[in-house]
């Protein structure tokens, strides 16, 4: 898992396989959740012309995010991975992954009606289950970049189609790297930074 790494520059070709796309949303779908309400939907994107659209909503949204929403220091922390608004890798990308949580589910009651239901831990659930994509992607050789939709959710529910409980919470490029990647140089936390053995 060290040599995993978010990468921004994607190569349009190759494109893996449908069925690889379709096994790691499957692993995704063991993650443990609570009261095992598996609240998540993993929206699989390959058509060029949604792309487009998911590449134009989040831009127009980053550009207010980068100069107005986000502020000076958020801005400046972001500087040693240069990034901006432009997400050219939302079409090169072959397959994007949306990521949404359901903030609560339906269920049929005893008169057949359908009523809305609680889901327990969404937050932490659907999380976890995207660590475990994230692992699985790497595991089948390929890279993606956790990205955060900020600002998107309404626009990206109205062009996929989702449903009132549903909140777009990543989106994921998912291929390879373009043969000129490069990854900011950052070094990771020793173990003596992050963990406390208790004896
Ligand atoms: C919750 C979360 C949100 C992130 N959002 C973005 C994003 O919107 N855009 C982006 O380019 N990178 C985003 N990243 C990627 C981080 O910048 C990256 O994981 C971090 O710099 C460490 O690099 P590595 O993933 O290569 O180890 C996000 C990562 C996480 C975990």
């Amino acid at each position: 898992m060290n040599s995993r790494r978010s990468i921004r520059f994607f190569s349009s070709k190759p494109v893996p396989p449908l069925e690889v796309m379709e096994n790691i949303i499957k692993t995704a779908g063991t993650s443990p959740s609570g009261a095992h309400c598996q609240p998540w939907t993993f929206v699989l994107i390959s058509n060029p012309r949604i792309k487009k659209e998911v590449r134009n909503i989040v831009e127009m949204e980053e550009e207010i995010n980068y100069k107005k929403r986000m502020g000076e220091k958020w801005v400046e922390d972001l500087k040693f991975a240069r990034t901006n608004w432009i997400k050219e890798y939302l079409e090169t990308a072959p397959y994007l992954i949306i990521v949404f949580k359901q903030v609560y589910g339906y269920q049929n009651n005893n008169e057949g009606m359908v009523e809305k239901t609680p889901f327990y831990y969404q937050e932490m659930s659907v999380c976890i289950a995207c660590g475990i994509l994230i692992s699985a992607i790497h595991n089948a050789g390929m890279v993606t970049l956790t990205s955060t939709p900020l600002n998107s959710n309404n626009k990206l529910k109205r062009l996929l189609n989702r449903p009132d409980n549903e909140k777009a919470i990543l989106i994921l490029p998912v291929g390879y790297p373009a043969k000129d990647a490069t990854v900011p140089n950052i070094k990771r936390k020793k173990l003596s930074d992050i963990m406390v053995h208790i004896d």
